[in-house]
């Protein structure tokens, strides 16, 4: 069971508003230099990855407090009915599972009498099948040429994984396949993907996890309207769609048979899909093995986080580093910035992840809470974004706390642009912790000659504060293992920050309002019915119909 406290009423948390008054003017310079063990004492290596947390604004004291924080809203007894099965997804009725889509164990694994192990086995038996078919040309479209072009239809959960996974394991690509992804309703999407793709060698996955998502659906008829136009025969559908979702009633009605059809269960959360049927794209793209390295690799995160005490476990103190900085900081944001051209699509993806899960405001009482939740995740790959919005990290006014993430060896070793790369990493992480002392600007002007009014007028533009707080994650090579172990780190950083806010995370009903209003204005607009706005809603539709050719 989960605890329904306001955390803001332990005593750890009272304790932390304490320390923080303390800590809030020390400067992470001054940290370094008192304790040249810093780093010793604050990074940790978890297979193969090392996660380096000493240039946060933490000290000891503040773990202490921080796992305190954690032990008094039961963490550990969460992580336990998360691994075990139970409906922890309680507004919504469903147990929260997405570990067992990566249990390679030979234990059992119940839920209601029966073991979700072997189910989830049986699915996988089928990806695996389906890809050997699809690789080795067994699988072929209806004028019996061999699958090149996979396009994934889906959205969220069911688009921002695969793609995300697709785009950072492209090294491991399968030479003759490319995947590509439809997910916006924007009828562009869908135009340009299927403008590059050809309806004799194209399959179609239509993932989704209720299978009544309209803009897939959308999609969905679009490529067959698009495919029959050349096929003309219904019967040919079957070798070029395949469904995943857990609505084989819905699939089975769009015309997808059930051979055709990859399931899994409600107890897999749209956004943490990956690891299921929806992982579908991505296995084809890389073959099943690469996929089932993924797994291996989240499986073996999924371990750390239920076998390591909270004080080296990565994704619990990933979570109380992002509460101190939200709860106590007051900081609104979070960057991510990987340092690897292969996961720039890793701050959307996690936006889904952390956003869509903890972005709440009601308490798992019921009540509504009186602190910030998740702060708002953005960012880019390095060094892009070096040139674009680091000015604002290192000499804004808003403090951001940023995860940098690199790979220790490059998969494309091209002359010196790897250490050029990590150089700006470690020199970007560097500036932020140390910043630049009015004295050491004024001495540098004067260095170069610069004096009097010239120079004054210079040296407040020139200061840089420091004291911005970031992690450094380094991994050995951006390996399919490597990737799954990170993904599923953020995940559980996720589940455990929102064991601690009292929230909900596996729901997300605030997404409905919208798409409820959105059904209604379309009906409007195609003049089936007429709806009440404000003058506002009222005037756009106004203008949309008016304008419209
Ligand atoms: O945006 C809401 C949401 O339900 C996400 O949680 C989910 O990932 C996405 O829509 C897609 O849902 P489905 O897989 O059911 O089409």
């Amino acid at each position: 069971m989960l605890h329904t406290d306001n955390p803001t009423t332990t005593d750890a948390w009272k304790k932390l508003e304490d320390h923080f008054a303390q800590l809030k003017d020390q400067h992470l310079r001054d940290l370094f230099k008192a304790d040249p063990q810093r780093f010793e004492k604050f990074s940790f290596e978890v297979d193969g990855t090392l996660y380096d947390f000493s240039k946060n604004r933490i000290t000891e004291e503040t773990l202490d407090l921080l796992i305190q924080l954690a032990e008094e809203t039961k963490v550990p007894a969460a992580i336990e009915s998360m691994l075990r099965g139970e409906r922890i997804n309680a507004t919504e009725g469903r147990a929260v599972l997405h570990t067992a889509l990566r249990n390679f164990t030979d234990q059992e694994l119940l839920v209601e009498g029966e073991n979700v192990l072997e189910e989830v086995r049986d699915v996988q038996r089928q990806m695996k099948d389906f890809c050997d078919r699809l690789h080795s040309g067994e699988w072929t479209g209806f004028t019996g040429k061999k699958v090149r072009h996979v396009v994934n239809i889906g959205i969220g959960g069911s688009h921002l994984g695969p793609q995300m996974v697709t785009e950072a394991l492209k090294k491991y690509q399968k030479p003759d396949i490319e995947v590509h992804f439809i997910s916006n309703v924007d009828g562009t999407d869908a135009a340009e993907v299927l403008r590059k793709v050809d309806p004799e060698t194209t399959l179609f996955i239509i993932a989704s996890k209720t299978f009544t998502t309209k803009e897939t659906i959308a999609n969905a008829h679009t490529a067959r309207s698009w495919f029959l136009e050349t096929a003309k025969d219904e019967a040919h559908v079957s070798k070029h769609f395949v469904a995943l979702s857990t609505n084989t009633e819905a699939v089975s009605k769009f015309g997808i048979a059930p051979e055709n059809t990859f399931r899994f269960w409600d107890w897999v959360g749209g956004r943490f899909s990956l690891w299921s049927a929806i992982g579908l794209s991505v296995a084809c793209a890389l073959g099943y093995d690469r996929f089932e390295e993924l797994l291996r690799g989240a499986e073996a995160m999924d371990k750390h986080l239920k076998n390591t005490l909270m004080r080296q476990n990565i994704p619990v103190l990933m979570a109380l580093l992002s509460i101190w900085y939200t709860n106590f900081f007051e900081a609104q944001s979070h960057a991510v910035l990987p340092y690897d051209q292969y996961l720039r699509l890793l701050p959307e993806y996690l936006q889904q992840l952390q956003m869509e899960s903890n972005g709440k405001t009601a308490m798992r009482n019921g009540e509504f809470v009186n602190f910030q939740t998740q702060p708002v995740i953005w960012g880019a790959a390095g060094t892009n974004g070096q040139h674009s919005f680091f000015q604002l990290i290192h000499q804004g006014t808003v403090l951001i706390p940023s995860d940098f993430l690199a790979p220790v060896n490059s998969h494309n070793p091209i002359g010196e642009h790897h250490p050029m790369l990590l150089s700006n990493f470690f020199a970007q992480t560097e500036a932020l912790m140390k910043g630049k002392t009015e004295e050491e600007v004024r001495a540098e002007l004067e260095k170069k000659g610069m004096a009097g009014e010239e120079l004054e007028q210079l040296v407040s533009h020139k200061v840089f504060e420091g004291n911005k707080p970031s992690t450094s994650i380094m991994f050995d090579l951006l390996t399919p293992h490597a990737l799954g172990s990170l993904i599923a780190m953020y995940e559980h950083k996720t589940f455990v920050q929102g064991v601690i806010w009292n929230l909900y995370s596996f729901d997300q009903w605030g997404v409905e309002l919208g798409k409820q209003l959105a059904g209604t204005i379309e009906e409007e607009i195609l003049g089936n019915k007429e709806a009440e706005h404000d003058s506002s809603t009222a005037g756009l539709i106004g203008y949309y119909i008016q304008k419209r050719k």
